[in-house]
């Protein structure tokens, strides 16, 4: 019986879609729900961002703000801190935060947190999805055992699945609507709903057999893309080792049309997720006696790089005469990654924290971070002028944003430490530009 009235529900656009968190994952997702027909409740903790959503103020870079204007005028997306919505809901998906204890073991408390919530107000034919990532096991052994504590019958009149989020934030060519979802419900019924509820915002749906299934297939991308860059990372230390470019390198592999796909060294591993997601799986398996060992030596490699920045810089103004302490370094980038103002877990704010203690004068520019804190220290963003470029000492390219003009950069700049190739192919003067 719930199955069908859910199935019609979905189909009519008639069920009442909830998303818990309304971050980088879930606040595209539940406006792309909203365009689809659903109406919305975006679930929110922090009373300011469900006030800024609320004013239309958008902080992904993959909700424009017109998008976000146009679903809210349309009463199809209601960002909320009212958990009470959820009695209503048909649908509640689960996107909170998912990071590391010091101790680099999981931290899940977020989704506990947000999981009790829902199973508090749980009412039979709801559809409970889980998309943090998490460890093997998370959706069976910790969501489930909370709803069959309120007489929930699984595959019955509740239904629970997991599904990872892959959004890649500010990729222009892979939105949420272009990003195939996996799916595995706890029963047949539950992996069914879960996929029809998905084909009304994406075009392809993989379903898998478990909950535990999806949940590795999350992990087993981001430890491939963590061991990868790793052996990128590995790769420019010997290059530089044997006087060879290791972009040459790269480019040149890449031209072989099967079996290799390129990864490139930086200045090491940021964001919430390809730094953190291989921890979740390598302490599930440590609790089954297993040690993950591309998954630990990857971290080792990874984690090396911002001192290997920091010795490039040294070494290149060595070559000049020069000694970092009392340089003026001038960083372009502090974000994790290229077009987004996300520092967290950012390699560049370890590179600047390093090259601070070291005694170098320290400035930045990063057009998506106007502030940052250093070693105690507040540092606001500066304008990468023609004046600023060429009174540096040295400038470190840290973060790739495509704001930063790189033809003027290397033209003004005396010296330039590029970790992430972005004056790959400009015409340089020789011993000018130093690239990872
Ligand atoms: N950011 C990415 O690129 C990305 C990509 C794929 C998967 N993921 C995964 O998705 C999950 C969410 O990541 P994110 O980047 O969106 O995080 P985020 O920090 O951007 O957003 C999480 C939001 O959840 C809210 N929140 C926390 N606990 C809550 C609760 N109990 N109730 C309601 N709201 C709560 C926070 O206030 C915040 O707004 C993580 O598991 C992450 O690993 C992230």
């Amino acid at each position: 019986m719930s199955e069908a009235r859910l199935v019609e529900r979905i189909g009519r656009r008639e069920a009442r879609v909830s998303v818990i968190g309304q971050g980088y994952v879930g606040l595209p997702l539940a406006v792309e729900f909203a365009r689809a027909g659903f109406v919305v409740s975006g679930l929110d903790n922090d009373p300011e961002r469900v006030a800024a959503l609320g004013a239309g103020r958008s902080h992904s870079p993959d909700v424009p703000a017109d998008d976000l204007a146009a679903v809210l005028r349309a009463h199809r997306y209601e960002p909320t801190s009212d958990f009470s919505v959820l009695r209503q809901s048909d649908v509640v998906i689960i996107c909170v935060p998912t990071p590391l204890r010091k101790s680099k073991d999981p931290d899940i408390s977020f989704v506990m947190v947000a999981a009790e919530q829902v199973a508090a107000r749980f009412r039979p034919g709801q559809l409970v999805i889980l998309e943090s990532t998490t460890y093997p096991g998370t959706t069976e052994e910790l969501l489930l055992p909370l709803f069959k504590a309120r007489q929930a019958r699984v595959g019955v009149d509740l239904f629970l699945a997991f599904s990872p989020e892959r959004i890649d934030p500010a990729n222009a060519s892979f939105k949420v609507r272009d990003i195939p979802k996996v799916v595995g419900g706890v029963t047949p019924q539950c992996t069914r709903l879960a996929s029809l509820l998905y084909r009304a915002i994406v075009a392809d749906v993989f379903e898998v057999s478990s909950p535990t299934v999806a949940e590795l297939a999350k992990l087993y991308e981001n430890v491939f893309r963590n061991v990868n860059i790793a052996l990128a990372n590995e790769f420019a230390l010997m290059c530089r080792r044997l006087n060879v470019g290791v972009r040459e390198v790269i480019d040149a592999a890449s031209t072989k049309p099967f079996g290799f796909l390129p990864f490139y060294p930086g200045p090491g591993i940021g964001g919430h997720c390809i730094a953190v997601d291989p921890f979740y799986l390598a302490w599930k398996m440590r609790l089954n006696g297993y040690e993950a060992r591309f998954i630990h030596l990857a971290d080792e490699i990874n984690r090396a790089m911002p001192d290997y920045v920091v010795e490039l810089v040294t070494d290149a103004l060595n070559q000049r005469r020069r000694c970092l302490n009392g340089a003026t370094i001038l960083a372009l980038g502090v974000a994790y990654k290229r077009g987004v103002g996300d520092t967290r877990e950012s390699p560049a704010l370890e590179v600047l924290a390093k090259l601070l203690e070291r005694g170098a004068e320290v400035g930045y520019a990063d057009p998506y971070v106007p502030e940052i804190t250093l070693g105690g220290r507040r540092l606001k963003a500066i304008e990468p002028t023609d004046e600023l470029l060429a009174a540096a000492d040295c400038v470190v390219i840290l973060t790739d944003h495509p704001q930063f003009e790189y033809r003027r950069i290397v033209e003004v700049a005396p010296l330039v430490v590029d970790t992430r190739g972005a004056t790959h192919g400009q015409p340089v003067p020789a011993g000018h530009v130093v690239t990872l």
